[in-house]
């Protein structure tokens, strides 16, 4: 069997803190150097970077269609996985993904309403068994994460959408945690920068003992 490394993914409602978060663990792993990968989702790779100037260019257009937008989330995503995310586990690497499948579950199958089964396959057929180890939830309550985000001056992109539009996204992340305990990890991020990174990092050293240095 290959060497495998760990695939860690950070999910959460627009807002969240995600990207704090994902600094902060990155800075605590910075001795590994090259063997620590990191990727955002839409992109990651040119295709994918493709893909996400693609959907922004589309914002102010007409709006594209629900399964459309579904299936350009999982191209990009489908490429990731064979470019980047594969070869790095083969190679022992640890990721850190900035959203990976659990947003195409919870946006496109639970917010935009399409069907969660099709959603699913979708998303299986695109990763095949390429899957995070342990998923990190940032949980916020909607209403303050888009305050956040009017604070950091960009909130227009998603003033668009209806309030219950986030409090589905969710609602539908905190279902999949309870359904997938062993690899949902939820922290309340309304707490303090440092007390969330220190949470985070206190339970990837247990899970992980020793294969983080
Ligand atoms: P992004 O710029 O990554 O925002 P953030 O840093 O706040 O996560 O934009 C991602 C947006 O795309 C966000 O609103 C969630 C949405 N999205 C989906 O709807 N489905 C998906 O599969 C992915 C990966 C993202």
């Amino acid at each position: 069997m290959s060497k495998r490394g760990i695939f860690i993914s950070f999910e959460g409602v627009d807002g969240c803190g995600k990207s704090t978060q994902i600094k902060e663990l990155r800075r605590r792993l910075r001795g590994m150097g090259d063997r620590l990968v990191l990727t955002r989702e839409p992109g990651g790779t040119v295709l994918g970077e493709d893909i996400r100037k693609i959907l922004q260019s589309h914002a102010d257009g007409p709006e594209i269609d629900d399964r459309a937008e579904l299936l350009l989330f999982t191209a990009s995503r489908a490429q990731l996985v064979s470019e980047v995310l594969q070869p790095a586990l083969s190679e022992g690497k640890c990721i850190i993904a900035d959203r990976f499948l659990d947003s195409s579950t919870i946006y496109q199958g639970v917010a935009r309403g399409l069907d969660g089964e099709t959603v699913g396959k979708i998303n299986r057929f695109a990763v095949g068994d390429c899957l995070p180890d342990v998923t990190i939830l940032m949980d916020i309550d909607p209403a303050d994460a888009r305050q956040r985000l009017g604070e950091r001056g960009v909130a227009d992109r998603i003033e668009k959408l209806p309030e219950s539009f986030f409090r589905d996204v969710r609602d539908g992340y905190l279902q999949l945690a309870r359904a997938e305990p062993g690899r949902f990890f939820t922290v309340d991020a309304t707490d303090k920068i440092g007390a969330i990174s220190e949470r985070i990092w206190n339970m990837l050293t247990e899970r992980y003992n020793g294969l983080l240095d």
